[in-house]
């Protein structure tokens, strides 16, 4: 299938690594001309020639100065990969042990972020007929699992989502969300990262924790999602192809979420 995406812009966020980066490296395969940010500059974002800019995006300042530079390097943004998320505060914490910093932090990174870049880009959005995915979770449906604040954060990322949508439809943007599962990135695989203390907390050893996840959390194919995976699915949402789909929330989880 031609997604027909040579020429194009995008920026992405959080595309250092995981998902973020597997988005980069496929729209860089396409022949889009990528700005990828995040904190840190890997080698392996350097290594995909895409345009990097390394800012803090749970700031506004630190988004200003993304879509500052991005707008410049572009020359307009046709694709916008609002992928940045989790991050540092989410820890597998109860409501009582959530307190109002984290709150705002875990709400700074995971939606504000968006609503920010998404305000900076729109202009040349609306100009150029572009598109948006933002990376929200199946924790937007299932929230009981928690952790608490980063489950009401993604559940207000989805729903900007259906709103941009209905608001930019009209002249030309479309809007979209993809929400994971459990995807092979270091929010698991780091042993200092959130499976590593969601395992500590049930007494599991981290690899064993791993190898476990998918009977635990009802994976119907057994298996858990991989970052190339989830990074397909956002760039044919943001290509042509998908011309008419807008508005929507597309899970990709194995089958974890059993309800319509
Ligand atoms: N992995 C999963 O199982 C899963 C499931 C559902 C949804 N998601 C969602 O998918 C998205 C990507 O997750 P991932 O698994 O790929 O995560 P990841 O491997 O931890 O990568 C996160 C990316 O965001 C960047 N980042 C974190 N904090 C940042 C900040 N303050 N400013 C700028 N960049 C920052 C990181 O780079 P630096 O640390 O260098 O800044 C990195 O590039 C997130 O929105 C997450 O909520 C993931």
């Amino acid at each position: 299938m031609d997604l027909n995406l040579t020429a194009k812009t995008a920026v992405v966020t959080g595309a250092s690594r995981g998902i973020g980066l597997a988005t980069v490296r496929t729209l860089t395969a396409e022949g889009v001309n990528v700005v990828g940010a995040a904190r840190t500059i890997t080698p392996e974002l350097k290594e995909t020639g895409a345009h990097t800019i390394a800012a803090d995006l749970s700031t506004a300042e630190g988004v200003i100065t993304l879509m500052d530079s991005a707008l410049i390097e572009l020359g307009g943004i046709d694709l916008l990969v609002n992928n940045v998320g989790a991050g540092d505060d989410v820890e597998p914490l109860g409501f009582l042990d959530t307190d109002d910093p984290r709150w705002t932090r875990v709400f700074d990174l995971n939606l504000l972020s968006a609503v920010r870049t998404t305000r900076a880009a729109l202009p040349s959005l609306i100009e150029r007929s572009g598109s948006i995915v933002n990376v929200s979770s199946i924790n937007s449906r299932l929230p009981a699992a928690g952790p608490v604040a980063y489950s009401a954060a993604k559940a207000a990322l989805t729903a900007l989502g259906k709103s941009l949508a209905e608001e930019f439809g009209p002249q030309g943007v479309r809007v979209n969300t993809v929400s994971p599962g459990v995807v092979r990135t270091s929010i698991w695989e780091d042993p200092d990262g959130f499976g590593g203390k969601v395992a500590a907390g049930v007494g599991a050893e981290h690899a064993a924790f791993l190898q476990r996840i998918p009977e635990a959390f009802g994976i119907t194919t057994g298996r858990i999602t991989e970052p190339e995976e989830v990074a397909a699915l956002i760039v044919f949402l943001l290509s042509d192809v998908a011309g008419n789909i807008t508005g929507t929330d597309h899970v990709i989880d194995g089958g974890t979420v059993k309800t319509l």
